[in-house]
């Protein structure tokens, strides 16, 4: 029998990953925490049900929740995280945990459309306002921070047009002003990047991707850096009724155990594939923060320890038949909307797009490939077909 590991901060990810959440001594042995499947809490006392710090029913999270919440702090670092029942649930936790009536928050232009649907019209409803930021403003923030500013919203790279923000200016220039700032981290999985280091309070993760990493399952999570803000985002977790499902959990946490080695080759393989797609006469512009050419690359280097495996492409111009020739004949690469997982993806994603701070300017299509655990030459070759049948 093993005993409990608790502070893993010595190890290094791989070892980490593979240390957290256990705690065979508590579970007969076992290696990995059960999965209770309970909405009931039987306990001997009437004392017990009130009065003790201890759970007393199933929506609070079992083992299996509890484990998969350590293993997230173990990658991300932070004072301790709640889960939600996907990623977007995460975001609106986390918005809704912050967000006052009367007050606003800024939100990035280049915020995932879902979140920015939730701002527009839920949040609004409350009487929330809602403002959207250039992504590329950095410390400029501070004009924008007025008495009512109650949070930032940030997510780095953005959705679809992947601008890397400068994130601990806008960090510093929020905490002088005693606003919250709230990152959605998922394109790092927590890895990459490290929003608590930098002064973020809150964190958010579609598990739903690498973590999950194998498309089946929904699940997200806020982490906090503080301990006073973990405790806000736990009441509001609990004031909306949320729950994540343990199988769901127990999925999330058999991901995670082998989320360095998939992210590693996938952020590999996404890097080869990019400067493919560079040196193609179809392609204007390969947006990929660990390019030398993308626009923001030193903000990444500076912040980021690596990349993932999610990125876009803007071609020249192209007729539509011609493009859907090109993605529809494809024997690989699939399309649909999440990323993430083993299987390669990509969308056209202009339709997708909206802006109203920073207007969206593009030589012609834009794509957006998350790359898989397929062999990347196989990948390569896939697209370089694509391109002939683009040009006839
Ligand atoms: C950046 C980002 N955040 C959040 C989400 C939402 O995750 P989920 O699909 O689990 O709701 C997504 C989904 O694509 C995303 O791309």
């Amino acid at each position: 029998m093993g005993k409990a590991v608790r502070d893993l901060s010595k190890y290094r990810l791989e070892t980490r990953l593979a240390l957290a959440g256990r705690d065979p001594a508590r579970f007969d042995g076992a290696v990995g925490p059960p999965v209770h499947r309970t909405t009931t809490i039987v306990l001997p006392e009437v004392s017990d049900l009130y009065d003790k710090p201890i759970k007393t029913y199933g929506l609070d999270g079992m083992a299996v929740q509890e484990a998969l919440c350590e293993a997230l702090v173990a990658v991300e670092g932070g004072a301790g995280a709640v889960l939600a029942p996907s990623g977007l649930g995460a975001c609106t936790l986390a918005l809704l945990s912050v967000a006052e009536a009367g007050g606003e928050v800024l939100v990035t232009d280049s915020v995932y459309g879902p979140t920015r649907r939730f701002c527009d019209t839920l949040l609004k409803r409350f009487g929330v306002g809602v403002r959207y930021y250039d992504p590329r403003i950095g410390g400029g923030i501070a004009k924008l921070i007025g008495a009512n500013t109650k949070a930032v919203f940030m997510e780095s790279p953005g959705s679809l047009t992947f601008e890397v923000q400068d994130a601990p200016a806008i960090a510093d220039a929020a905490r002088a002003r005693g606003v919250a700032t709230i990152i959605d981290n998922t394109w790092s999985a927590g890895v990459h990047f490290k929003p608590f280091a930098h002064g973020i309070d809150y964190s958010v993760q579609a598990l739903t991707k690498y973590q999950l990493g194998h498309a089946d399952a929904f699940m997200g999570a806020v982490l906090a850096g503080a301990p006073q803000g973990w405790a806000r985002v736990r009441a509001c977790y609990k004031q909306l009724g949320l729950g994540a499902a343990p199988d769901d959990a127990y999925l999330v946490l058999r991901g995670l155990r082998t989320m360095a080695l998939r992210l590693r080759h996938q952020g590999e393989a996404a890097l080869e594939i990019a400067h493919f797609l560079e040196s193609r006469s179809e392609v204007a512009r390969v947006l990929h923060p660990a390019l030398p050419t993308h626009p923001d690359h030193a903000v990444w280097k500076r912040d980021f320890t690596g990349a993932s495996g999610v990125f876009a492409v803007v071609l020249k111009p192209v007729a539509e038949g011609r493009l859907a020739a090109m993605l529809e004949g494809l024997d690989l690469f699939a399309m649909g909307f999440s990323w993430g997982g083993y299987e390669s993806l990509i969308i056209p994603c202009d339709r997708g797009l909206v802006r109203t701070a920073a207007p969206w300017r593009a030589e012609g299509p834009l794509l957006r490939l998350s790359i898989g655990l397929e062999h990347p030459a196989d990948l390569i070759a896939d697209l370089e077909a694509g391109f002939s049948r683009l040009a006839n």
